[in-house]
């Protein structure tokens, strides 16, 4: 197996290749004057099974067009199979239509993939799992949540933990992780505007009072959500709230905003390279995602299990 890699998370491609014991693949992946991208291997790949390591993170439009281009040149270079790792899926959160005239981007992103040449696809902790299914080819989704688990229960063990989905939508998430922590009991953030124009309400689901709350999410994008049922948990007596969220986007003010809120700590994985604003907050952990990576490329080589390694 071969292990190429975009310019879009660098760190956590470095640590999947230290794992496997493989050195990346020898390539260059840059720019013409004008941004176009241009991508050349120098080294033979012919028959060869060939994992692209590029999170379509920030820049987005960029990440997943290096994405593509790598994919191409494998493609025209022969490889004999190519499987795109995407630590973080962008355009995810676009996986419906939420309105009458709007595209459905995740299934757009999903075909360019496959047009380029993919012939499979791993993914992390993906916003929605249907998105497996916008794929025609083979596509695995892995969960940091035992990764997640681990560093809980060393962490926080002590405490009288409770596992809070921040949203509705994230219970099942939730559930899961809470059964990977003993079957800690589960509340969740339920936010209602009862009119238009009227400000959020939050409701807590469950009661907190005196409990460690573990707040599970997939996505940390402004903060807003986290920041807000960390503060609502914090007002109905929860001893202290700790995020652990997959993909840390945290665009604009999202890192200040994390600074000045009732979390503990937020803690992330590395599926999306840390700005400077992430590593200089030591309110902000990440937890890396190269091992479970790694290994789920090493099970792909092999054709083994991969959905065992969540048992
Ligand atoms: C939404 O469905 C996601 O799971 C996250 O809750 C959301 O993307 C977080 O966004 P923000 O940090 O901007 O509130």
């Amino acid at each position: 197996m071969k292990i190429m890699t975009g310019n879009s998370n660098l760190p956590l491609a470095r640590a999947i290749a230290a794992y496997l014991e493989i050195p990346l693949t020898n390539a260059s992946v840059r720019r013409f004057a004008d941004e176009e991208v241009f991508v050349e291997i120098n080294e033979n790949v012919r028959g060869e099974d060939v994992f692209v390591v590029q999170s379509t993170s920030y820049p987005t439009n960029d990440n997943l067009m290096e994405l593509l281009i790598c994919i191409d040149a494998l493609r025209r270079a022969s490889a004999k199979r190519i499987t795109a790792v995407m630590p973080y899926f962008g355009y995810a959160r676009q996986d419906r239509k939420p309105g009458p005239r709007t595209p459905i981007s995740a299934k757009l992103v999903a075909n360019l993939i496959t047009t380029a040449g993919a012939d499979r696809v791993l993914a992390v902790d993906l916003h929605a799992g249907q998105i497996q299914g916008f794929f025609d080819i083979p596509t695995d989704n892995l969960y940091a949540a035992p990764t997640m688990a681990a560093d809980i229960q060393a962490r926080y063990g002590d405490g009288e933990l409770m596992v809070v989905s921040p949203d509705v939508g994230g219970v099942v998430r939730a559930r899961a992780l809470a059964k990977r922590l003993n079957n800690a009991p589960l509340a969740i953030v339920d936010k209602r505007r009862d009119k238009p124009g009227q400000s959020e309400v939050m409701n807590i689901i469950g009661d907190v009072k005196g409990r460690t709350c573990i707040m599970i999410d997939d996505i940390i994008d402004s903060g807003g959500t986290l920041c807000n049922a960390a503060q609502a948990l914090m007002d109905a007596g929860a001893a202290s709230v700790t995020a652990y969220i997959s993909h840390g986007v945290l665009t604009g003010a999202a890192v200040q905003r994390v600074t000045n809120s009732a979390l503990k700590e937020l803690v992330i994985t590395d599926s999306i390279l840390a700005t400077e604003a992430t590593r200089d907050t030591d309110r902000i952990r990440v937890l890396t995602i190269a091992p479970l990576i790694g290994e789920a490329m090493r099970r792909i080589a092999d054709e083994s299990s991969v959905s065992s390694l969540f048992d």
